[in-house]
Formats: structure tokens, C-alpha cells, sequence
């Protein structure tokens, strides 16, 4: 019960220094700091102890870093890792077997046919992080939604919707074309029910799931676009 109660305070300490040392002040809900305990202790707790101090030098709990000085520093490390020791790059899951960039961008990398996710963390919770990995056709989010569409040429088109008035829609498609119709040029026009996004419950192991998810849940978009 103690050893439960101090990891949440280290987490909390943790978010709360990074929060301090980015320039836009986040304020954590209890939840999200809930979120940020379980992923300490499934990911960072193994070798940074459940107080964040057991690796010499490194006292996350306490804002005490050998190398990082800023909140993008913290990012930076957490996402690439650092050569030559133990820390991993959580990010080897989103950008390597995951294949994310693919249509998706974080800091002007990768594709923009899906969401970016460069401020991901910071708008979803793990809960719905994970369930997009696992049931991407769950929920889509209004904004996030495909659209197909035929012109009148007998041309079909799939995209992701940015924008749509009475008149006209704009779209972007899967080679990152922004494309824009009157709508009275279109035969049809219709939602897709379903996502282009792959389910990851088979693709990726436990293991490599809670690696993902912590890449994304550090994905608050402070700084460094
Ligand atoms: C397999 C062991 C291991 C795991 C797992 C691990 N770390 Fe690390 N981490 C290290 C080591 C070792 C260092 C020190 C690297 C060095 O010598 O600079 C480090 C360094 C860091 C630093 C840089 C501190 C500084 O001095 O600048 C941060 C921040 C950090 N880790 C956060 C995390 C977080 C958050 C997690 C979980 C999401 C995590 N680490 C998981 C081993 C690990
Ligand atoms: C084939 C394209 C494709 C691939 C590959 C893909 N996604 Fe997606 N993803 C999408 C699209 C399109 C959406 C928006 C529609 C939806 O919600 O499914 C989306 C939605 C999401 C969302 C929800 C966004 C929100 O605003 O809540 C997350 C999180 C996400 N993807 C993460 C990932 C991660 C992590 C990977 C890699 C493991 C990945 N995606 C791989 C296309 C893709």
C-alpha cells in the first residue's frame, strides 16, 4: 500500500516537473496522473525504481537529469532513447514495426492522410490511446472522418474530410493531395463507417503495445514543432 501511494506521488512529481519545464503550463486531471503511474510502472519502474531514483545520476521524481534541460529534451530522450545504454527508444515501435508514419505525422514527419498526433497525449487518455490501437473502428472522432466520394466524370475518391460547407468540400486523399469540390459537381457523396486504420491486436505483443502507448501519452506537442 505504500509502495502504491509513493508511485503516485513520483509520477506526479514527474509530470509536474515536466509541466514546469515546458512553457505552456498543462494542468493534469487526477486521471491522467493515474495514467501516467500505470505506464511508470509497466515501462520506466523496471529500471528506474518505483521512486524514478535508481538509476545513478537520474532522480526523475525530483527533476534531477544528467542530460535533459528542457521539457524537449525529456521528449526527445523518452522518444529516441540514449545510445549506448539502456534507456530505449519508445519510439522504435511508432516509427518501426507499427509502420504509423505511414499516415501519420508527428513534427512534420510522416504522412498526413490520418490525424497528426504531435499533441496526442495531450488531448486523448491512455484508455482511448489503446482502444484506437485495438478497435480503430470503435469510434472515429468527427473531425478524423473518411469521406468517398464520386464526381461527376465517374472518378472515385477516398480522403480524409478537413473542411465541408453547404457549397463545396475539401479533402485530403492517400497520396496528401488536398483536394476541393463544389458538391454540386459530385454524383455521390457519403461518410465511410469504417477506418483505414489497421487493428494492432495481433500485429504487435503486449510488450510492444505499452511501449507505443507511452510514446503517445509523451506526445503533449509543447515546443519543437
Ligand atoms: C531498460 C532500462 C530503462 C527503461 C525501461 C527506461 N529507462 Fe529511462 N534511462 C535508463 C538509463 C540507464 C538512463 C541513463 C542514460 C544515461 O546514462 O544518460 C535513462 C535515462 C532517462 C532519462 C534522461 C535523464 C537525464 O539524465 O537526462 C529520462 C527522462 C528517462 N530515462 C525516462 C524514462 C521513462 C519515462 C521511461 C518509461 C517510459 C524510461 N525512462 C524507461 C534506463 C531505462
Ligand atoms: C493505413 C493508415 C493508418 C495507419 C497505418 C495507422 N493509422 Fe492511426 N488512424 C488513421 C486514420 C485515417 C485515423 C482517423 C480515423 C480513425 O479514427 O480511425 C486514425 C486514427 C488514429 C488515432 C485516433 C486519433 C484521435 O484523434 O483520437 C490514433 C491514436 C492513431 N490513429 C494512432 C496510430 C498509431 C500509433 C499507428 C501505428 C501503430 C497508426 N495509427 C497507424 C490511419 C492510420
Amino acid at each position: 500500500m505504500r509502495a502504491f501511494k509513493l508511485c503516485t506521488s513520483v509520477f506526479a512529481v514527474f509530470l509536474a516537473t515536466i509541466n514546469t519545464l515546458s512553457a505552456k503550463q498543462q494542468t493534469d486531471t487526477p486521471s491522467e496522473v493515474n495514467d501516467g503511474r500505470q505506464l511508470f510502472i509497466a515501462n520506466c519502474a523496471v529500471c528506474h525504481g518505483p521512486d524514478g531514483d535508481s538509476v545513478p545520476g537520474v532522480d526523475l521524481g525530483h527533476g534531477k537529469f544528467k542530460r535533459a534541460s528542457s521539457y524537449d529534451d525529456l521528449v526527445e530522450i523518452i522518444s529516441a532513447g540514449v545510445p549506448g545504454t539502456a534507456m530505449p527508444a519508445f519510439s522504435k515501435v511508432f516509427e518501426g514495426k507499427g509502420e504509423c508514419l505511414n499516415c501519420h505525422s508527428v513534427k512534420n514527419k510522416g504522412s498526413r492522410l490520418g490525424p497528426d498526433l504531435a499533441e496526442i497525449g495531450a488531448v486523448r487518455r491512455m484508455i482511448e490511446l489503446e482502444r484506437s490501437l485495438l478497435e480503430p473502428n470503435a469510434e472515429i472522432l468527427l473531425q478524423n472522418r473518411m469521406v468517398r466520394l464520386v464526381t461527376r466524370d465517374g472518378i472515385t475518391i477516398t480522403g480524409r474530410l478537413l473542411n465541408q460547407d453547404t457549397f463545396s468540400v475539401q479533402l485530403i486523399d492517400s497520396k496528401e493531395r488536398l483536394l476541393s469540390f463544389q458538391k454540386s459537381s459530385l454524383k455521390e457523396y457519403a461518410f465511410v463507417d469504417k477506418s483505414p486504420m489497421p487493428t494492432y491486436r495481433d500485429k504487435l505483443n503486449p510488450g510492444e503495445l505499452a511501449d507505443l502507448v507511452s510514446y503517445l501519452v509523451s506526445l503533449k506537442g509543447i515546443g519543437g514543432q
